[in-house]
């Protein structure tokens, strides 16, 4: 698939609406079962395939563990990956244990937990919160601050096709929040999607309480969130990744069909953690498989938005980010 040809697949999903997207994100790759919370666990074998990974996702995590060999232990990190039981978090977190990095998972309760522990062995920790609902994400939030520093945290965690209120709570409130609570890291990145170019960033749905948040909005809200943090702290890099249309449950949620490179999807993280090339090592970069992505939302790198969203997100939440 040429990236003209992604590009214009991602335009024309952005052009039919995420409600028509909603109306059928039911549709689930072949054989698989329904996803999320309420859905049984440990069927699917180790990586949970049809579960709550693709075939694709799961092989790849056997490719990881075949063929990844770790660094020198004078170049690992400590690393928080949110949203790391399943696709692109898992990949992240999977690649950079065969590193030898030190990585903390995050599950949405402790089922999920177990199963992390599982297909994951050698983790540091897992620490436990639903980012739907945000009392339980200020909790993660001193569970994540008890274990003390990070070098690196990523905000990973993505929700696609429920309720909008869920979407503005996991994949917006959230990150916010915990970017606001836990202790800064030396570098953060923030997961978002070429489909932000659709959204809006609704400060007045923030400012008023309102929930009319869609997935574009939310994704919208969490790359200017970022480019917000880059500049209001200096010290630390901060950087966001686009990874692509890509065969996870959640690239698979209108069909099976997801047209982009799952290994590129997540090698971007993976590369601007380690720092390898001096294009990885800047702050305030919004990438697409490892290159600057130019095809912004014009509010994203306006200073005036940035500050306009972080403002409303203080008003709506209570917590002002420092
Ligand atoms: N796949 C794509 O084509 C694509 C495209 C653009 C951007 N992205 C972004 O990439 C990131 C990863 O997506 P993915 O494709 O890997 O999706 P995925 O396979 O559905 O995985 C999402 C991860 O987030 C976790 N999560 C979701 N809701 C949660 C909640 N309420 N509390 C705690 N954890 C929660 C999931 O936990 P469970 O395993 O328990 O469900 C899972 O670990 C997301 O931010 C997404 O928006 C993906």
């Amino acid at each position: 698939m040429t990236d003209v040809t992604r590009r214009s697949l991602l335009r024309s999903v952005a052009a039919l609406g995420v409600g028509a997207l909603a109306a059928c994100s039911t549709a689930q790759k072949p054989g698989s079962t329904p996803t999320g919370s309420g859905r049984p666990s440990g069927k699917g074998g180790r990586f949970g395939v049809g579960d709550y990974n693709t075939q694709e996702v799961a092989d790849e995590l056997r490719y990881i563990e075949e063929n990844i060999r770790p660094l020198p232990e004078k170049d690992t990190k400590r690393i928080l990956v949110t949203g790391s039981t399943g696709g692109l978090g898992q990949l992240t977190a999977a690649h950079l244990l065969a590193r030898g990095h030190r990585v903390v998972a995050h599950a949405r309760n402790d089922r999920r937990a177990t199963d992390v522990r599982r297909d994951l062995p050698g983790l540091e920790a897992v620490v436990t919160g639903d980012l739907k609902n945000l009392d339980e994400t200020r909790r993660l939030a001193t569970r994540i601050n008890k274990l003390g520093a990070f070098d690196v945290i990523i905000y990973n965690a993505g929700e696609y096709g429920v309720p909008n209120e869920e979407i503005l709570n996991v994949n917006s409130l959230s990150p916010y929040l915990l970017t606001s609570l836990v202790g800064p890291p030396r570098q953060s990145v923030y997961l978002t999607s070429d489909l932000h170019l659709g959204g809006d960033l609704k400060l007045g749905e923030l400012r008023s309480e309102g929930t009319d948040v869609t997935y574009d909005d939310s994704k919208l809200q969490i790359l200017t969130l970022a480019m917000a943090v880059a500049r209001r702290r200096p010290g630390s890099r901060v950087n966001a990744v686009a990874p692509g249309w890509v065969p996870t449950m959640m690239g698979f949620a209108n069909g099976p069909y997801a047209p982009d490179d799952l290994r590129a999807g997540y090698m971007t993280q993976v590369w601007l953690v380690e720092g390898t090339e001096r294009a990885s090592r800047g702050t305030g970069g919004f990438f697409f498989h490892r290159e600057r992505e130019d095809d912004v939302h014009a509010s994203v790198g306006d200073t005036r938005a940035q500050d306009d969203l972080l403002d409303a997100y203080a008003q709506r939440t209570g917590v002002t980010l420092r």
